[in-house]
């Protein structure tokens, strides 16, 4: 591979972080995501990964920079990181206001998350940590490309919790195969990537649960009944998971890469939509 190729984001997608400020507080005191307690933990305990895992993720890609020859592939990183830097800080206002309001201890839902990056950062080397993002970044891809060609997800959710989940979706697609490139221009191998997701997988499915389970163990009324809805709208017609298995299964092809997946059309038309709502932080 030549210098000149190591970035694979095609030429008219532009990785700039938009410094966009949510007012979100009121809403996470309610069940935002349209009256349900289920879908609203959902996306709450997909929230509270945030800040913690988008600084493993940012630590990741950055310790190959200097590795980096290509001049676009290194305005990509600094694209990257610039963007998943304002997704923390708009997640640890949410996740702050959230446990706040609602009583969660942020630190007891985080803290696994943190020991485990802790270990890892012990003994597995650098490469490990970027096939780890490569796959995360690959499961916030597919997510992020369902909420943004399925309007139906946020529609009748709080308009600022709507807009926020886009304005991330829209900014995880255009930074989608940011590590994927750094990883390959390193070195990274398709096998470790691939044992990796597995492994990966595990974990934020494991995450989730745990902290979706944290935040409707005082639910009132019959847990049964709550947890059998929520499968359907995991798993159900539209739901929030339906669909991905396939663009997920893409992940394990040789030759696979994130840009395989076309979005351009969907993510500029919700990015449009989106600058005529939401206002620029201060
Ligand atoms: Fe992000
Ligand atoms: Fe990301």
């Amino acid at each position: 591979m030549t210098s000149s190729t190591m970035s694979h984001t095609p030429a008219d997608v532009s990785i700039q972080p938009r410094n966009l400020s949510f007012d979100v507080e009121a809403a996470l005191a309610t069940d935002w995501h349209k009256g349900d307690p289920f879908s609203t933990a959902f996306y709450n305990a997909l929230s509270i990964m945030f800040p913690v895992g988008e600084q493993q993720f940012i630590d990741s890609v950055k310790h190959y920079r200097d590795r980096i020859t290509d001049p676009v592939l290194a305005a990509d990183v600094r694209g990257f990181t610039a963007q998943e830097s304002i997704h923390r800080r708009e997640h640890q206002k949410y996740n702050e206001a959230l446990c706040s309001s609602l009583g969660y201890s942020l630190d007891a839902l985080e803290g696994p998350i943190r020991r485990r990056i802790d270990w890892a950062q012990k003994h597995m080397p650098p490469i490990v940590h970027l096939g780890a993002t490569v796959a995360y970044e690959h499961w916030t891809a597919i997510l992020a490309d369902a909420l943004l060609r399925r309007p139906e997800m946020m529609d009748g959710a709080d308009p600022h919790l709507a807009a926020l989940w886009r304005w991330h979706a829209i900014e995880e697609s255009e930074h989608k195969a940011v590590a994927f490139d750094v990883y390959r221009a390193v070195g990274g191998t398709p096998n470790m990537r691939r044992r990796l997701m597995l492994a990966i997988t595990l974990e934020f499915a494991w995450d989730t649960l745990r902290h979706m389970r944290a935040m409707l163990k005082d639910h009132k009324g019959s847990k049964v009944k709550l947890w059998l809805g929520g499968m359907k709208f995991l798993f159900g017609k539209g739901g929030a998971l339906r669909g991905l298995g396939r663009p997920w299964l893409d992940f394990f092809r040789r030759d696979f890469h994130p840009w395989d997946h076309d979005n351009r059309a969907v993510v500029a038309k919700v990015a449009q939509s989106l600058s005529l709502k939401v206002a620029a932080a201060e």
